[in-house]
């Protein structure tokens, strides 16, 4: 009998153990436990090595040093004001969605010594709105027909002609991909929700392929042959993308330009980060799942690594980025100091639980991390480093973060809290 009891004991201390380390590694997210000890570049240590104390040195000082470090060994140089670019709008209708919408359809051209890149933006405002009306951005991957079955919808040349034989979830790149990818746009609840929603496709810009930075808005560009170690990155012409349609926002008297809310899933969320740091005019800055080159601390390396990302994809960042493969702590910046790049402003990083190659918790600590330059400002921040609960989004000061449940993807969850933070702090609570 006593043996019997030793024995039960000892197989409950085995089951309780389990248990224990089961919760551990759940809280642990994956892969956290196996991040070696790393120290991240100082926010707000200048170049000098003076100690940044004031908004002004922030804004004159350290801020233009981080975005000059981000574009030297991260992204690359941003094109500036070197292409010339147009506005034609060769749509309105102001029936579309079944009356629900006003549909714009403008192309944007980027021109230089006669040659054109078009870009074709998609722009709905609900149909009713009184006033201008606040408004996400975003990329799209499969071109604008992919975001609703809408026949209204001009299926996006450049995706069809970048890839012929491509199928998007078993469409081809045609009509036959009208909203192959509607999942990811909840068209109509946004708009039901008083916003407009503008989005292109990416390839627009860059065709997400290695060519040697030769094709899309690469092609109008003459860096020198000699000197292009920091030439314009695919994330940077992307990014360059949500900036041009930001000029044509501030153009429309539909769109409220001081609410302009810039958002990004995955590569796409890496661009609007880099865009959103960049660039003041976007007043919120939502990055969903966007991993390593995004919201991910690439110190940790944990999920996707710089070499990971170097290898598999050469054209999203420049190649003094290529220097950094396995030498993550030589990189003279950290993925923390992206997010603090947009203090004031709001911003909202989405993680997802099973979404281990993003890294959540490195998106969820550079968002920690970045709090030093939002205090400048006087601003409330995270107050802890540890993760919150699962679907439960945490909002503090200018700051929101949820780790939601699934995987890789942009829900109707994460929409709906992205849209309760910007009825939050566009101040639309009696919309
Ligand atoms: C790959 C890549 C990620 C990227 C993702 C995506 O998984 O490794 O860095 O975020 O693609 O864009 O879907």
């Amino acid at each position: 009998m006593g043996e019997m009891n030793k024995k039960v004991n000892v197989i409950s201390c085995i089951f309780l153990l389990s248990i224990l380390s089961f919760n551990a590694q759940s809280q642990t997210i994956g892969v956290e436990a196996k991040a070696p000890a790393y120290k991240l570049p100082e926010m707000l240590i200048s170049s000098k090595g003076e100690k940044i104390q004031t908004p002004e040195d922030w804004i004159n000082i350290r801020r233009p040093e981080i975005i000059t470090l981000f574009g030297e060994y991260v992204y690359g140089r941003f094109p500036g004001t070197c292409l010339e670019k147009k506005f034609e709008t060769v749509k309105i209708d102001s029936n579309a969605l079944c009356g629900k919408a006003v549909q714009k359809n403008i192309v944007a051209c980027f021109i230089k010594d006669g040659d054109t890149i078009p870009m074709e933006l998609l722009i709905f405002i609900p149909a009713h709105a009184t006033k201008p009306v606040p408004l996400f951005v975003g990329m799209n991957f499969y071109g604008n027909q992919s975001i609703l079955p809408d026949p209204g919808i001009p299926v996006t040349k450049s995706y069809v002609l970048n890839n012929p034989e491509y199928h998007i979830f078993n469409h081809t790149a045609t009509e036959e991909s009208r909203g192959a990818d509607s999942s990811s746009w909840p068209v109509e609840r946004i708009l039901e929700r008083g916003y407009g929603l503008a989005t292109f496709c990416y390839d627009d810009l860059d065709p997400d392929f290695d060519d040697g930075f030769k094709n899309g808005i690469h092609s109008l560009l003459d860096y020198s042959e000699k000197n292009d170690s920091n030439e314009l990155s695919s994330i940077s012409a992307w990014a360059y993308g949500l900036t041009t349609a930001m000029d044509y926002f501030e153009t429309d008297e539909r769109i409220n330009k001081n609410q302009i809310v810039v958002i990004g899933h995955s590569r796409l969320g890496k661009a609007a980060l880099w865009a959103g740091a960049i660039d003041q005019r976007f007043a919120m800055v939502i990055s969903n799942n966007s991993g390593c080159g995004g919201a991910a601390l690439s110190r940790r390396i944990a999920g996707e690594t710089v070499k990971d990302i170097n290898t598999r994809f050469p054209h999203w960042f420049c190649k003094n980025f290529h220097d950094f493969n396995d030498k993550e702590n030589e990189i003279p910046v950290d993925q923390h100091m992206l997010i603090g790049l947009i203090a004031p402003r709001p911003v909202y990083v989405g993680s997802a639980e099973q979404d281990e190659w993003a890294d959540p918790y490195g998106e969820f600590l550079s968002l920690y991390h970045a709090g030093p330059a939002y205090t400048l400002f006087g601003l409330e921040i995270l107050e802890k480093d540890t993760l919150p609960e699962i679907n439960k989004p945490l909002w503090t000061g200018k700051m929101g973060y949820h780790i939601r449940t699934g995987g890789h993807a942009i829900t109707r969850f994460d929409w709906e809290k992205y849209l309760d933070f910007a009825d939050y702090h566009f101040d639309r609570k009696d919309k």
